[in-house]
């Protein structure tokens, strides 16, 4: 069975499945019948093998131990470009069956996969260990990265070596489940990842909760990658015939480097799993950053016509919004009370709603549905729909807790946020969704005895409220934001539009920031603000933000007259060049980590329009500057470069300002665009010319 460029083939002596090849696609059947049969593919507990397995069973006999035959297998045609295979396998001594799902898209050579697993025994029996996937790699050498950090602090990368034994990369959060480390990987064979060379496998999973990637050196150097849900803590009783579905693990093999292997996930993800993928998206002003807490209609009302002024497409109204016998004056109460509070908005969203419509712009709202702060009326009311442990003090993340989305009400009330929303205020047309705590305080008292389904009940509820809100509101704009960047996984973004990467808006380490998502992530699905958080330049804060979905969240009345100018023409220059920046190509040219520059280009699918961001962030003295290499143009055909963003009443200082240059050029000799400024930036627009 060939899928993309993996090969599985079936043993004829012992009729079990094994992974013979994953690399470069292979083209004809006269080479590949000559494979080694390779790794058994989906390897159980209790046989023959002495490392990790991918599933754990105990029967309910008290037998632990699995073997898993090939019976058969079918191709099919899910939609145009899509394709999925299916391979059965089932153990002869035991009703047990997995069924291992390879969903192919050759075009953005992606792949997707998952299992399903059940049986026919008498009574339940209990999954410990149920991976979406099992990869085989064999390399001289293994480089692992990794997307880490805290709040405020996401997606540093770090490269390590793999030596024999075991790396894991995990989360127990629960809820804001990425807090820590990011559900997504790359590993490069053989050598250091490069961005345009070399071979590298790209790995991500698409589950709102806890994960775990495992990757394992054996004694003979050859590495297994195990991902799926994080069984820890979570022993499943599987009913007889119920199915277990796991999430899907997605990847791609590059034999190009990064560059292409991001390229082919941001283009699979406009194109296939981000909501709304390749329609256009909204550029916004936020208050969170510009008021906080502190605000009233009339400071919210003010701020709309700072948005008109700027010319963007929305208002967003951020938290505090709500709550009435306990305020939510502050972060320490009214969470679960979604009722406007009457002192701050005496007329009611509706009113807030009206203003937008009546400047021509639209409005977004901030909910956070699945928490609850205990000063709330909804925590006195139903306090058994918290997720917390009876018998013990209660403690808090950030003064709060989480609701108890296992239990089927719950998620009827969670869902009626937004549902009662939109009933009422017809005119909202965005959802910021908001979600600052793991879940603490570990014990539903919906799952009684069955406490260690806790994890993945709760995402299926999730899933099941999101599910809901999407057939009910299929054109309803939503950002993803879990305190930052706690959430940012492609099961949730089927729902939502974009994310919010971090809460730190500071431009230089948004620069860090964003590259970090990039990897995974396409330009549209990251929002991206102009605050106050870092003191650099305004244009460089604009130009930073410039490179995804550009916001503001600033008082812009405080920013001087030619600031003000300036923003609203980034906005309008945001807004005419928006298809290359969000639906183009994207290229990582020169990276923050390897120099005190940094440099992203995006270029439409033709190549005759691309859009050049470049950075200087504290450049050395005398440090010696080198002309900037592009990528994705066409080698003959000749462009004009036009640096655009200049701050009003300036003039480019760019010798490639206004002079057109052939794409072999561009590529090959490139043009100095870095200067030893710090905190300097440019925007070059690059047009073909016909
Ligand atoms: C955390 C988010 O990341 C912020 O953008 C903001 O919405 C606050 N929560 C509000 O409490």
């Amino acid at each position: 069975m060939c899928i993309r460029d993996s090969i599985y083939k079936v043993d004829d002596k012992n009729g079990r499945l094994y992974q013979s090849y994953l690399g470069q696609k292979l083209s004809f059947d006269s080479d590949i019948v000559q494979l080694p049969l390779g790794n058994e593919a989906y390897l159980t507990h209790g046989m023959e093998d002495y490392f990790e397995p991918a599933i754990r069973v105990l029967h309910n006999d008290g037998n632990p131990s699995l073997l898993l035959k090939y019976i058969s297998h079918e191709n099919k045609q899910l939609q145009p470009g899509v394709d999925e295979t299916v391979i059965l396998l089932k153990d002869d001594k035991y009703p047990v069956e997995v069924k291992l799902h390879f969903i192919a898209y050759p075009k953005e050579n992606i792949i997707k996969e998952y299992a399903e697993i059940s049986h026919q025994e008498k009574k339940p029996v209990t999954l410990y260990n149920y991976a979406s996937s099992l990869l085989h790699l064999n390399g001289s050498k293994y480089f692992l990265t990794e997307f880490a950090g805290d709040w405020a602090h996401e997606v540093n990368m770090k490269e390590t070596e793999l030596a024999f034994g075991k790396k894991m990369l995990d989360t127990k959060l629960g809820s804001r489940a990425n807090m820590f480390c990011s559900p997504f990987f790359l590993l490069a064979l053989d050598r250091k990842a490069e961005e345009n060379a070399g071979d590298v496998l790209f790995g991500t999973i698409g589950w709102t909760g806890n994960y775990r990637f495992t990757f394992e050196v054996d004694n003979e150097n050859g590495l297994r990658v195990l991902s799926g849900i994080n069984p820890y803590a979570s022993e499943y009783s599987l009913k007889p015939n119920e199915v277990f579905r796991t999430p899907e693990f997605i990847f791609t093999y590059s034999t190009e480097g990064k560059g292409k292997a991001s390229r082919d996930f941001q283009r699979w993800a406009r194109k296939y799993q981000l909501k709304d993928g390749e329609k256009s998206r909204m550029t916004l002003l936020n208050n969170w950053e510009a008021t906080y807490f502190d605000f009233n209609e009339d400071k919210l009302v003010n701020i709309m016509d700072e948005a008109v002024a700027l010319g963007v497409d929305m208002f967003l109204l951020d938290d505090g919004w709500f709550a009435n016998k306990y305020p939510r004056s502050s972060d320490h109460q009214g969470l679960g009370d979604w009722e406007e509070t009457v002192t701050k908005l005496p007329n009611g969203i509706g009113k807030l709603v009206k203003e937008a419509t009546d400047r021509g712009i639209k409005f977004g709202l901030w909910i956070e549905p699945e928490m609850v702060n205990p000063k709330s009326e909804l925590y006195e009311k139903h306090k058994d729909w918290v997720i917390h442990l009876p018998n013990r003090d209660e403690y808090y993340f950030r003064n709060q807790m989480v609701l108890d989305l296992t239990n089927p009400k719950v998620q009827d009330y969670v869902y009626g946020v937004v549902d009662n929303l939109m009933t009422k205020y017809p005119g909202i047309a965005y959802f910021k969704w908001d979600c600052n705590s793991p879940i603490t305080n570990i014990y539903s008292p919906y799952l009684k005895d069955q406490q260690s389904h806790l994890y993945i009940e709760y995402v299926r509820g999730l899933y099941n409220v999101l599910e809901r809100i999407k057939q009910k509101y299929p054109n309803l704009p939503m950002m993803l934001c879990s305190g930052g960047g706690g959430r940012c996984d492609y099961e949730a973004l089927k729902y939502f539009t974009e994310f919010w990467p971090s809460d730190n808006t500071d431009a230089v380490e948004r620069i860090f920031i964003q590259w970090g998502y990039s990897y995974f992530f396409p330009a549209k699905s990251m929002a991206a603000h102009v605050t106050s958080w870092g003191k650099q330049p305004v244009k460089f804060r604009t130009d930073v933000a410039s490179m995804c979905k550009l916001g503001f969240d600033i008082r812009i009345h405080e920013m001087s007259q030619t600031d003000q100018q300036y923003c609203k023409e980034a906005v309008a220059n945001f807004k005419r060049l928006d298809d290359v920046i969000l639906d183009g190509d994207q290229y990582r040219l020169q990276s923050p980590y390897e120099s005190q520059h940094a440099a992203v280009m995006y270029a439409n699918d033709n190549a005759d329009k691309a859009v050049l961001f470049a950075f200087d962030i504290h450049p050395r003295y005398a440090e010696s500057i080198q002309p900037l290499r592009l990528q994705g143009l066409k080698e003959d055909a000749r462009y004009e470069l036009k640096e655009i963003n200049l701050v009003p009443g300036t003039q480019s200082r760019l010798a490639c300002n206004g002079k057109t240059f052939s794409g072999e050029f561009l590529m090959n000799v490139g043009i100095p665009v870095f200067s030893s400024r710090p905190t300097n930036s440019h925007v070059i627009e690059i047009t073909e010319v016909k």
